[in-house]
């Protein structure tokens, strides 16, 4: 079998660049090593940037988003008791775009399907092979059959666990990690959401988040040791938790219910480099992965799909290959800024278990100047609404 391009990974970054190449007739196969119903079972953060959704909508996949999304025009950030608003379209005249991540992917599988595009599901054994040569080709195996594809080009969209990076020699890469000490204990329940807008919330018993899916389906998260499993955690201690770590204004008018999902993620901030071996290309969380505080990882991801696609089509229309021969680099400058941004806001508002008394003044400063100053503020509003591609 042969394929212009070949695309590891049906998440969101490979059903987003499938579905732009699709519209401009450059043919891509998905090759995903679950199904569909299992990549659908995943939740993730649901804050878009309007870089996104000007994607979703050149892709042809924004008609539910635009029927069914909220329009956030800030945020709220609490520091203990205090609580102040952040203006997003105040400030800089822009919003982000409140739909989750795994209705995008539902968009994308839909919009796929309807295309006739191929995803091979549950593939094994995926193996990049002559990715530093001028004729490169994947192998894999189906229901237990070997099976190649020859192609011309490799995105490399299966997250931090595939095989794409791990096919980039070591002595070409180099890797950036931070890893938090602490994680994220997240529930979803069906009830009203505590506010509008989202609510960050830094306490002196760790961080806490108020955020949601619709009008009746809220998500909220607490800051939790990595010893800690699901199980520690009842549905009522979450939310005892929860409201000890939120404004009072805020706690008394939570309405709890029943988790419908609770699970447990760690922090992590990691980069590789380069983006780009010869003609594969590293997309999404499997170049960077960015902690959870700003939702910037979905958002990331859809700006590198930008730089590739944009790259993609200049080889194919125009048969110049500037766009790829500097796609690592253009993804990467944005990719940091970024991984700064995430790094900023976990920083901002978790309670590391190594503080310093001297290093809690300088977080609580830090809160201060951004509740006190307008440029702060700017700063803060520029790089939660996305930085420009
Ligand atoms: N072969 C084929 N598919 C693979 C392989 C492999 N060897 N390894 C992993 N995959 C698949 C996974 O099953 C998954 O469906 O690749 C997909 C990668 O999807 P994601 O992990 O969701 O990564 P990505 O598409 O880059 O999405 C970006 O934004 O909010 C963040 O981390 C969040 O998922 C998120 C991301
Ligand atoms: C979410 O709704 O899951 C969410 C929102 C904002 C974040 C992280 C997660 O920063």
């Amino acid at each position: 079998m042969r394929s212009q391009v070949v695309i590891i990974g049906g998440g969101p970054s490979g059903l987003l660049l499938g579905q732009l190449l699709h519209r401009k007739g450059i043919e891509a196969v998905v090759l995903e090593r679950k199904t569909r119903d299992y990549v659908l079972a995943r939740i993730r953060a649901g804050i878009l940037e309007s870089g996104m959704v000007g994607l979703l909508r050149e892709a042809g996949v924004a008609d539910r988003l635009d029927r069914e999304c909220f329009r956030h025009d800030g945020t709220l950030i609490a520091d203990g008791a205090e609580m102040f608003h952040v203006d997003f379209k105040d400030l800089i005249g822009k919003s982000v775009i409140l739909y989750g991540q795994t209705e995008v992917t539902r968009d994308l599988y839909d919009a796929r399907e309807a295309a006739g595009a191929t995803t091979i599901f549950n593939v094994e054994d995926v193996v990049i092979e002559g990715a530093d040569t001028d004729a490169p080709h994947v192998t894999f195996t189906e229901h237990g059959q070997a099976r190649r594809i020859d192609c011309d080009y490799i995105a490399g969209c299966d997250g931090f666990h595939g095989v794409s990076r791990q096919t980039i020699p070591a002595c070409v890469r180099t890797e950036y990690e931070k890893v938090y000490p602490f994680g994220w204990l997240g529930i979803l329940s069906e009830t009203p959401p505590v506010n509008d807008e989202l609510i960050y919330a830094n306490s002196e018993r760790g961080f806490a988040l108020c955020s949601m899916r619709n009008a009746s389906l809220s998500r909220y998260y607490i800051q939790c040791s990595l010893s800690d499993s699901v199980e520690d955690w009842s549905d009522a201690a979450f939310w005892d938790e929860l409201k000890r770590r939120i404004p009072e204004e805020a706690a008394e008018i939570l309405v709890t219910g029943p988790s419908i999902e609770k699970s447990i993620a760690p922090l992590r901030s990691f980069v590789t480099e380069p983006m780009r071996w010869g003609r594969l290309f590293l997309c999404g969380d499997a170049a960077h992965i960015v902690p959870p505080t700003g939702a910037k990882g979905l958002n990331t991801a859809a700006s590198d799909i930008h730089y590739l696609y944009e790259g993609l089509v200049q080889v194919y229309e125009a048969g110049d290959r500037e766009g790829i021969d500097r796609y690592s680099e253009r993804a990467l400058s944005r990719v940091w800024k970024a991984e700064r941004f995430s790094w900023w806001m976990t920083t901002l508002l978790h309670r590391f278990p190594d503080m310093s008394a001297f290093d809690l003044r300088i977080q609580k400063a830090d809160i201060a100047f951004l509740r006190e100053n307008r440029d702060a503020q700017k700063v803060m509003a520029t790089n939660y609404v996305g930085l420009p591609y």
